[in-house]
Order: C-alpha cells, then sequence, then structure tokens
C-alpha cells in the first residue's frame, strides 16, 4: 500500500487535479518561467499527476528540449504528447531516477514532498539530479495557515475548522507534514542550493466555487477516516453544504514556491 493518502485510484482524483490546476497552475507557471526556462531544457516533473504543468514545460523548452513528468500513479495524465514529453511510472522514494547525462537543467515538484515521510532525503535526491547550475523549484502549501473569511455562522466556521484538522490527522499519520510549505526553504539551504527565493500564492475561495472543490475532493476520498477522527455523517453533509454555499469564503491554502541554484563546480557554499 502506498503511504500517499489520496491515492489516484480515488474518484475524486479528477476533481483534485481540476481545483489544483485551475487555481494553481498559474502561479506555478509564472514561478517556472522566472527561471529563465528556454527552449533546449531538460526539465524533470516530479508526482506530475494530472500532467497539465509538464505539458506547459514541453511548450517552453520546444522539440529540442526534453521534458519528463514523473509519478506513483500516472494514470490521470493520459492525454497525447509530443515525443519530447515522456510520462513514466516512477517512485520518487524508491526508484533510481531517470538522468540525462549531465543531469537536468529544471526540478519541479509540486504538492509531493508534503506526502513523503522521506522528503529529506528526496530532496537531497533531486539536488543531486540537477546539472551544476540547475535549478529547484519547489512549491509546497502551508497547511496550518487557512483562515475563514467569512461564515454564515460561527459554528459553521468552528466546524469547517473541525474537518480541517482532522484531514490534516489523517494526512500525518501517513507521514505528511502540514507544515512542510515553510520549512522547505531552510530545508534547500541545508541542502547546498544556492541563490534561493520563496514566492507566497493565497487567495479567498468562496463556496460553490471551484478552489473548494479540493477539499470537496479531499474529504469525499477519506470520509472513512474522517469518521474514525469522531466526525459524524450529519457533520460532514453539514460540511459539504457549506462548502457549496456562497455565503462562505475562505482563504486558500497558501502555495509557498521556492527556487534554489545547485552550486556549479568549484563554486564556494555560502558562508
Ligand atoms: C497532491 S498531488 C499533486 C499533483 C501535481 N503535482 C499538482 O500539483 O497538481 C500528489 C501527486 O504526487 C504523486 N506521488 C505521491 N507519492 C509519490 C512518489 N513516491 N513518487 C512519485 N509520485 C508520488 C501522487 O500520485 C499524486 O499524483
Amino acid at each position: 500500500m502506498t503511504r500517499y493518502l489520496f491515492d489516484n485510484t480515488g474518484i475524486q482524483t479528477e476533481n483534485r487535479f481540476q481545483a489544483l490546476e485551475a487555481c494553481y497552475d498559474p502561479f506555478s507557471r509564472r514561478q517556472l518561467a522566472r527561471t529563465g526556462l528556454a527552449p533546449g531544457w531538460r526539465c524533470l516533473e516530479v508526482g506530475g499527476g494530472g500532467g497539465s504543468l509538464g505539458d506547459w514545460l514541453g511548450e517552453r523548452v520546444g522539440p529540442g528540449g526534453e521534458v519528463t513528468i514523473t509519478d506513483l500513479d500516472p494514470r490521470w495524465a493520459t492525454r497525447d504528447r509530443p515525443p519530447h514529453v515522456r510520462v513514466l511510472r516512477h517512485d520518487i522514494v524508491t526508484e533510481p531516477l531517470p538522468l540525462p547525462a549531465d543531469g537536468y537543467d529544471l526540478v519541479h515538484a509540486r504538492l509531493v514532498l508534503l506526502h513523503l515521510p522521506e522528503r529529506l532525503d528526496v530532496l537531497d535526491r533531486l539536488v543531486a539530479a540537477l546539472r551544476p547550475g540547475g535549478l529547484l523549484v519547489l512549491e509546497e502549501f502551508d497547511c496550518t495557515w487557512q483562515p475563514v473569511l467569512t461564515a454564515p455562522d460561527a459554528a459553521s466556521a468552528a466546524l469547517y475548522e473541525r474537518v480541517q484538522a482532522a484531514l490534516m490527522a489523517q494526512l500525518e499519520k501517513r507521514g505528511a507534514d502540514g507544515a512542510w510549505g515553510r520549512n522547505v526553504y531552510g530545508a534547500m539551504v541545508r541542502a547546498g542550493l544556492t541563490d534561493l527565493t520563496a514566492t507566497t500564492y493565497a487567495e479567498s475561495w468562496t463556496g460553490g466555487g471551484t478552489g473548494v472543490g479540493l477539499h470537496q475532493a479531499n474529504a469525499r476520498q477519506v470520509a472513512d477516516g474522517l469518521r474514525a477522527e469522531g466526525l459524524t455523517d450529519s457533520e460532514l453533509a453539514r460540511y459539504h453544504a457549506l462548502l457549496a454555499n456562497p455565503a462562505f469564503t475562505v482563504n486558500s491554502l497558501p502555495l509557498i514556491s521556492v527556487t534554489g541554484r545547485r552550486r556549479a563546480a568549484g563554486e564556494a557554499a555560502a558562508r
């Protein structure tokens, strides 16, 4: 059994990927473009999910470049692709990485290491997969900050917070780190990267909108686990009604995007 809680066999996966792509792809594309991404680059997209960002990388690097999209279960990344974009079933924790001769120009992972208890080892592997001077972009949630902005009543806001806490408890039982987003920058410094920058993206999500579709998909997929955390069917029904109610608005999960560069051979470590 995979340790990943929201595994891609769930029928809710399509809705999860749609929400992630709609809410976060424009931001992620801006962050990736800021690396200087150019035709001919060799890119690795780890845990690529539905593959939308890997496909966008493929457009940017063109047929003279290469994009490898990996996922533990790539069943949702099925669209037709040009020959320079390939999709691999691959476990980033246990399997050797496919590498171009001198390493990747760019490695990107969004919302993958958060789920992996072995995240620091995986980070080291991603750094090692870069060519000297290559860039790593990690984008992760800080799940500890998701304030309710307005709710029909105080009980609804409290229920939302209870369900989110129960979702976090489920994730943490599988080894996820809900605060990983705020720890990524420091971990990348300790992994030896340089020239780090971090940018955080968040927005308001209103009931019935695209963003809350992420919470709907997650809570539906692990409903049994939420019941085991003490939530009743009636509370779960009220939670889903709240997510469909335009009188409810919550802050999105903030996505912290960190870019760092692998030092070139002989380049001194920062003091
Ligand atoms: C929350 S989804 C994020 C998908 C995509 N990166 C995005 O942001 O839209 C996490 C993805 O990581 C994949 N994943 C989980 N564990 C993995 C592992 N050990 N190796 C590779 N992919 C993994 C899952 O299958 C899933 O597609």
